[in-house]
């Protein structure tokens, strides 16, 4: 088992030793899981190419080590609570054991329909348990796995299996969502009438057994091509460069990026940092609230999770039904020891009263995490009062889709906790703030923009299908340095807080969204001229989307505001529908047409009477009417 630290002491004398031997520090960790060939070095990097492997040549398999590893210690230990959407079905408890032989089987099953390692399978299901076991069963086989989360559109899915160019598309025929049931199976057909030519299956699970529309070429039930096979199968031996998955991802420019994740690095931090960040003890139960569908449930709720033989929970539903107290009503049902959840939760919750928490027995709680954005000041004492009852400290974790696991947090009753800081880095993680030019700022009480200096185990390999991209995006901003993308302040004793983008990326309620990715889909109405896409601050969802739009021939009236609406559904899905839209004759661009967000962004956050220097813009009187028209 990786290590498991202990206290103050102890994190200081890990977090040296990991900067002056990174490769004695890391080998050491690696070499607490199953390798059916071992390793023969454990880092090469250069961050111009980039290059980066870790654990050159070890033969492993994660499945093996997430599964067969535990059933000599803990096969009846359960592995996954299912907790159903709706609170009168009855929890599902897997067992380690079980959980094998349901991967085994669905391995068989993807076997039999000619899945082979090196083959990427799309997810695009709800939050069912059988979602776990297909991620497992393709690492399991060595095919590539990329969920996709259930909420995005048929053209978002179909351009993410055709990017990844899958074989299989996995998903549910319907999705449980509160009092409703949305059909996901539609959406598959969608994305297949669209593109998806690579795809030759679609395994549907049945969920809720609604009706599906059926094509007896390349549709199959799940139960039909799982339940005979046999509950053995032998883990396939992987490279541990060789690819685990693909997640999209947003970026400032251009369609969403795939992201991805090799084998042995990755097992390696998801497992050394639950263990750690967590503080997770032999019979705690933990809870993460995320989608799959996102990184923080692959790393959070599958991977490292199992991987450190803990007792993982899956929730299918929604924070708000039956009502307002779900969430504290599960964890004292299950009795959570560990809560993980996004700001947005929190302060959508909160804005529901404090007597929803108060009505629930929350002592089990002995942490309580934060992820996905800033957590500002009110949200953060929200959450340490009425749901840690001022005994859990809080981890504000700060992390990212490319950096697989958790970068910089506090450690739980080990390090202090402050009010929107993520603090501290975890051992072999060397962040660094620079000014625009890239030197690095030293000392503390100091704002600049994160970087990383030295590799981690889990970080991303490269963009699938374009690795100019990867090395443009995040390595040729600074020389020698991971760029996050992130702006970040150290206070007067090095803790670091992470203050939010400093691209054209938006982060609403934890999910990430590129303005341009908005403005395309926008820009596809027939009637829109021009858009530009910004975020400003909102309540409950940490940033809000501001679209501002230049349109002909149209009505500028409700029915028109939908239909914009209607197509970023179509085109991305509802979370990326901008919250307000305000129509203009025209958008402020420099000399060289590019448009100047800065002034877009400072009307929309209420800041217009601060806009700087305009007189250097192309088209300087569009600003008037633009403030005069601001929908604040
Ligand atoms: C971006 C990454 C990490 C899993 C969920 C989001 C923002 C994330 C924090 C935090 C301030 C945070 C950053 C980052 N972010 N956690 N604790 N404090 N900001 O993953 O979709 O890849 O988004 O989320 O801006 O760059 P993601």
């Amino acid at each position: 088992m990786t290590t498991q630290i202990k206290d103050l002491e102890h994190y200081k004398t890990m977090y040296d030793e990991s900067v002056k031997d990174p490769e004695g520090f890391w080998k050491k960790e690696a070499e607490t899981f199953t390798w059916f060939k071992p390793f023969d070095k454990v880092c090469e990097w250069d961050f111009q190419g980039p290059n980066i492997k870790w654990f050159l040549n070890g033969k492993t398999n994660i499945s093996y080590n997430c599964l067969d590893r535990h059933l000599a210690t803990r096969a009846d230990q359960t592995a996954i609570i299912w907790e159903p959407n709706d609170p009168s079905f009855p929890a599902r408890h897997i067992s380690y054991k079980e959980l094998h032989e349901e991967v085994c089987k669905c391995a068989n099953g993807l076997k039999f329909i000619g899945v082979e390692k090196g083959d990427r399978v799309v997810f695009y299901m709800p939050m069912v348990a059988e979602l776990a076991i297909g991620v497992l069963a393709c690492a399991r086989i060595g095919a590539i796995h990329s969920v996709v989360f259930a909420g995005f559109s048929a053209q978002a899915l179909a351009d993410r299996v055709d990017d990844a160019s899958a074989k299989v598309i996995i998903c549910s025929d319907y999705n449980r969502r509160g009092a409703k049931n949305i059909s996901v199976k539609t959406v598959v057909d969608d994305a297949m009438d669209k593109s998806c030519n690579s795809v030759e299956k679609v395994i549907v699970q049945k969920n809720t057994g609604g009706h599906v529309d059926w094509s007896d070429d390349t549709d199959i039930w799940w139960h039909d091509l799982v339940e005979e096979q046999s509950a053995e199968c032998e883990a396939e031996e992987m490279d541990s460069e060789d690819m685990l998955f693909i997640l999209y991802t947003s970026g400032s420019t251009g369609k969403p990026k795939g992201v991805v994740h090799t084998i042995g690095g990755y097992m390696t931090y998801t497992c050394f940092s639950f263990k750690n960040v967590f503080q997770y003890k032999e019979g705690d139960i933990y809870w993460c609230t995320a989608d799959i569908g996102w990184i923080t449930g692959h790393s959070y709720i599958v991977y490292g999770p199992l991987l450190a033989g803990a007792t993982t929970m899956m929730f299918e539903g929604v924070p708000t039904f039956p009502d307002a107290g779900r969430f504290w009503s599960i964890c004292e049902k299950h009795k959570v020891n560990q809560f993980y959840t996004a700001p947005t939760a929190i302060r959508a919750l909160m804005a529901k009263g404090d007597d929803w928490p108060a009505k629930y027995d929350l002592s089990s709680i002995k942490v309580l995490g934060s992820v996905g954005e800033p957590i500002n000041e009110e949200a953060w004492h929200w959450y340490d009062k009425h749901i840690g009852k001022g005994n859990a400290p809080i981890i504000d974790t700060w992390w990212q889709t490319e950096t697989g696991g958790i970068m910089i947090t506090p450690l739980p009753g080990i390090t202090d906790t402050k009010p929107t800081y993520a603090s501290y880095p975890m051992p072999g993680i060397q962040p660094v703030l620079v000014d625009s030019d890239g030197n690095v700022l030293e000392g503390n009480d100091i704002e600049g923009l994160l970087c990383i200096k030295y590799p981690w185990p889990s970080m991303i390999r490269t963009t699938y299908g374009d690795h100019e991209r990867c090395k443009n995006v995040y390595f040729s901003a600074f020389k020698d340095m991971y760029f996050t993308g992130d702006g970040a302040r150290k206070d007067n004793e090095g803790r670091i807080r992470v203050i939010g983008r400093v691209d054209d990326v938006i982060n609403v309620s934890g999910h990430r969204m590129g303005t341009a990715e908005v403005e395309n889909a926008i820009n596809e109405h027939p009637n829109v001229v021009e858009s530009a896409v910004v975020g400003y601050p909102h309540d409950i969802k940490g940033q809000g989307i501001y679209a501002y739009v230049i349109t002909q021939n149209k009505d500028l009236d409700d029915t028109f505001k939908k239909e914009i609406l209607d197509v970023v559904r179509r085109e991305i899905g509802p979370i990326a529908k901008p919250d307000k839209i305000q129509f203009v004759s025209g958008l402020p661009k420099t000399r060289s047409g590019k448009i100047m967000r800065r002034i877009l962004r400072k009307i929309a956050s209420k800041d217009a009477e601060n806009l700087g220097d305009i007189s250097t813009l192309l088209n300087p009187d569009c600003v008037e009417d633009l403030k005069a028209g601001a929908l604040v």
